[in-house]
């Protein structure tokens, strides 16, 4: 399913911790979706990581107040946007990356497993032919500790499989965006029950994340509040592996597995799913419009 399992903390990951990027969160409070826009301190360079595209599913109407929150915040600092970053492909909220990119320029990316999520929804949606499989529809497919330079800043690409065969933490100097690999401490980690995803590649997964120096600042892509509490996105990997509930130090990986695939079985569909899925597979295209220049979703019945 996946080809690069992280072999655990044995596998260093060389980290540059006196780059200090400059970090801002956008919540979504729709999907508690965190978007980031990541700027290089000794540069006008930036990049985005997740954006979000606001979709009325009830109406079938995409609009994009979210997106256009990312874009006035580069457009007001006169930032230039090297990057689109897409940490997975998400299965609860749309991609706007090509919409900020039609107005900011910059290259989307995504980790090169991506085809093999694009093969499993691409069958689960019967895609047909015109849909290729193989990550043509992004600009760059990040291979396992890649590099790419955002301004004078060198960011990496770590495999970090498990939620998704895709899924990708990126780490730019003292910052790594880890996407659904890990939640805030308290929030414990995401579901691994998504058609290619594997609680136990996910746990090896979570312990290369980890095995970072332990005051690498870490960066959620979602925060559902837990207990009614603040929305919060940011924490360390000490912070991490001292009290993470369902993934601190001495939490085995067995026991881990355990616990995650009792907690899948409990949990319902992301309700974005099914718009999400066929988006995000496209780097955030809208599927092809037919004859008539109209665009449809498709819902597959008792398909997923
Ligand atoms: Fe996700």
């Amino acid at each position: 399913m996946v080809d690069s399992i992280p072999t655990g903390p044995s596998e260093a990951v060389l980290t540059r911790m006196s780059l200090k990027p400059e970090v801002t969160g956008f919540f979504d409070p729709e999907t508690n979706t965190i978007s980031y826009v990541v700027k290089d301190p000794h540069s006008s360079s930036c990049a985005v990581i997740d954006s979000v595209m606001d979709i009325d599913y009830a109406a079938g109407r995409i609009s994009h107040a979210a997106a256009d929150k990312l874009i006035a915040h580069i457009r007001e600092r006169g930032l230039t946007l090297e990057w689109l970053i897409e940490t997975h492909a998400h299965a609860d909220h749309l991609s706007a990356a090509p919409y900020i990119q039609e107005r900011l320029g910059g290259k989307i990316g995504i980790g090169e497993h991506i085809t093999v999520v694009q093969d499993v929804f691409g069958k689960i949606f019967n895609e047909g032919t015109r849909f290729q499989r193989d990550g043509s529809q992004f600009d760059a497919l990040f291979k396992d500790g890649e590099t790419y330079s955002i301004g004078t800043m060198q960011a990496r690409a770590i495999a970090t499989p498990g939620h998704t065969p895709a899924c990708m933490t990126h780490i730019i100097g003292n910052a790594a965006f880890v996407g659904d690999t890990l939640f805030m401490p308290d929030g414990g980690t995401a579901r691994a029950d998504f058609p290619g995803g594997d609680a136990r590649v996910l746990y090896r997964s979570i312990r290369k994340v980890l095995s970072l120096p332990g005051e690498m600042r870490l960066f959620m892509c979602h925060d559902y509040a837990p207990g009614g509490r603040e929305i919060r996105f940011e924490t360390t990997v000490a912070e991490e592996r001292a009290s993470n509930i369902h993934v601190r130090d001495g939490i085995t990986e067995d026991e881990f597995v355990q616990m995650r695939a009792s907690r899948d079985r409990t949990l319902g569909m992301p309700k974005l799913i099914i718009p999400s899925i066929q988006v995000n597979i496209r780097a955030g295209n809208l599927p092809e419009p037919d004859e008539d220049g109209k665009r449809f979703l498709k819902v597959p019945l008792n398909g997923l």
